[in-house]
């Protein structure tokens, strides 16, 4: 009750309806009044039960609506949503260990299982309502954003997210493109801007290989580079060589036909490597790196929560830190830099990414759209890999 008698005194009725539908919510006697009409809690989303096979991810049209449980939080109605490989990854458990450590009790049930759990990263959306602590957004703006995957996803009629994650949505696409960029655009910027250092003053001249150029990080990943004038060389199967030339990309080298090491060895070296692929490439890429000059391969590719679910916390984190230590040591000594990315939640990132998108510099490349109702078959298609860009859920 102080909290509502502060909201009366602030004036502030978006905060008294986020106060009194948490206090709704959370208070069965009042609840019982809300079951006669049951929309003023509940939602459709895709959930899942348990981890595993397609089949886990389950309809509902009745997951709770989220609510603010915290002064610097947005809802968002979610008009689009994407499929990434880690929701693919996250249904069948995967980074279920540290991600479930890293889970709010407020927002995910995870005493007894965090489950029902929505998957979904991206959503372009509008804002409903907004925590007290929020200066930028009000409700009826348009936003986009990623939501880091410890938090319940946007596969869902609205979603709740932190209001530093949340960025206004380029005015120039509608929420179906805007959906396809956020997890990509945030984890190739990671990649290239705060790990890799590069920005648009530092890349002119600087020659750039990208491995796995076709999917959603790579067709970003291209884009962003060449609006800062790199020069890009993109590595992918031949059937995606004409998109990745028409994003921009300078040299096309097709990983299917022929020996990857063979044809790098034709081209000059590189100042930096992005690697989208993982498994074997790190054993020969960094060889194709200018040595001694500040060059840097990164990938996205890494054992981090893998480590985690296989041995545990605290041995999953000491085995990271060793892997990433000794082969970090390893090829300092040889004169490159190695690194690992992760994605990283960030509406101030996607402040800079919109502007790029709304200069025309960054296009979104959509390989399909489905509707809400065929989210299965949007993961099945994720799963079959050959991603041609992203695909796209529309929510409404
Ligand atoms: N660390 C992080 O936080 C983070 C965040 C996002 C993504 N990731 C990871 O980064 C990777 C890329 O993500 P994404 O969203 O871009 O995936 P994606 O959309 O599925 O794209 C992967 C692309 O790589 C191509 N490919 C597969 N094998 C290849 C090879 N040997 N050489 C060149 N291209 C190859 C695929 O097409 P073809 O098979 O037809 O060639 C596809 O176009 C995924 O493994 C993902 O899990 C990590």
């Amino acid at each position: 009750m102080e909290f509502l008698k502060i909201c009366v005194l602030k004036r502030n009725a978006c905060s008294m309806a986020c106060f009194w539908r948490s206090h709704i919510i959370q208070n069965p006697s009042i609840r019982k009044i809300c079951t006669t009409s049951p929309r003023c809690t509940v939602m459709p989303a895709w959930v899942i039960d348990k981890y595993g096979k397609n089949e886990v991810l389950r309809f509902t049209k009745n997951m709770m609506i989220p609510i603010i449980h915290y002064p610097n939080e947005v809802i968002i109605k979610v008009h689009a949503a994407s499929v990434n490989p880690i929701d693919v990854n996250m249904r069948s458990g995967y980074g279920a260990t540290a991600l479930n450590m890293k889970r709010d009790p407020l927002h995910i049930k995870t005493k007894g299982g965090e489950f029902p759990l929505t998957l979904g990263r991206d959503v372009s959306g509008v804002v409903m309502e907004c925590g007290l602590d929020v200066k930028y957004f009000k409700p009826g703006d348009e936003v986009w954003a990623a939501v880091p995957p410890w938090k319940q996803g946007t596969l869902s009629e609205f979603v709740v997210v932190g209001g530093n994650e949340v960025s206004l949505k380029p005015r120039s696409l509608t929420h179906t493109q805007a959906a396809s960029l956020p997890y990509v655009a945030l984890t190739a910027w990671s990649a290239i801007n705060k790990i890799g250092g590069l920005d648009d003053k530092n890349c002119l001249g600087k020659r750039i290989l990208i491995l796995g150029a076709s999917g959603g990080v790579g067709t970003f990943a291209i884009q962003v580079l060449k609006a800062w004038n790199a020069h890009v060389t993109a590595v992918c199967s031949q059937d995606a060589s004409e998109l990745v030339r028409k994003l921009g990309a300078d040299d096309i080298i097709d990983y299917r036909s022929g020996n990857m090491e063979e044809q790098l060895s034709s081209l000059e070296l590189f100042d930096f490597i992005l690697d989208n692929v993982g498994g074997t490439t790190e054993t020969w890429a960094l060889k194709f790196l200018k040595k001694w000059s500040g060059a840097t391969y990164v990938t996205l590719v890494t054992p981090f929560l893998l480590n985690m679910d296989r041995l545990g916390i605290a041995d999953g984190m000491l085995q990271t830190g060793v892997t990433m230590g000794s082969k970090a040591l390893k090829h300092f000594w040889q004169g490159v830099h190695y690194r690992w990315a992760f994605f990283m939640a960030s509406g101030s990132y996607l402040d800079d990414i919109a502007k790029l998108v709304d200069e025309g510099k960054i296009q979104p490349v959509i390989e399909k759209t489905f509707p809400f109702s065929q989210v299965p078959e949007a993961f099945l298609k994720m799963e079959r890999g050959h991603a041609r860009g992203k695909t796209v859920i529309n929510v409404i």
